[in-house]
């Protein structure tokens, strides 16, 4: 299958989890296309069987890149989707607002998985051990 990933990243904590499940994919022998919500265009977004969208909370919402990302993408009525949110406070802020514009979109939720991170979170390093093995899994429900 065709996969198509959609990140924004400030300080690599989601960077981390995209290449993971990047890889993850890949060994499996998908197909996976990797694209920065700040640098591509959601109107020319490529055809796939699966898309992951990926993006941190921030001020309580969800990041700037890849919000404004979600919003400009087309109708994609009936295509599946996942979602990765890290976020440092307790809560997934993050999750229900990629939904909430994606089931605008008519797009149809798969998964989602979130991370809380911790210590060294600028520095990209803030995601709780084991957070590749859980990734995997996820990935491996996925397809
Ligand atoms: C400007 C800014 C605002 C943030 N606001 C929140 C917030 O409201 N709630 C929260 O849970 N985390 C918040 N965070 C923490 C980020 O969600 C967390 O550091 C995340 O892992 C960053 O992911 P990234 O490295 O992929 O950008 C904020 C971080 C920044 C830089």
């Amino acid at each position: 299958m065709k996969v198509v990933i959609v990140y924004s990243s400030r300080y690599g904590n989601g960077k981390k989890c995209v290449d993971v499940v990047e890889a993850r994919f890949k060994a499996k022998g998908h197909s996976v296309e990797v694209l920065a919500a700040g640098q591509a265009d959601p109107a020319q977004i490529p055809p796939a069987d699966l898309y992951i969208f990926s993006g941190a909370t921030e001020a309580f919402g969800l990041a700037k890149p890849i919000k404004q990302y979600l919003s400009g993408l087309p109708e994609l009525s009936g295509r599946r989707y996942a979602l990765i949110n890290t976020h440092g406070m307790k809560k997934a802020r993050g999750l229900p607002r990629m939904e909430k514009i994606l089931s605008g979109k008519r797009m149809v939720k798969a998964a989602e998985i979130d991370f809380q991170v911790g210590d060294g979170t600028d520095k990209g390093n803030g995601l709780p051990s084991g957070f590749e093995a859980r990734l995997s899994g996820w990935v491996d429900r996925l397809g």
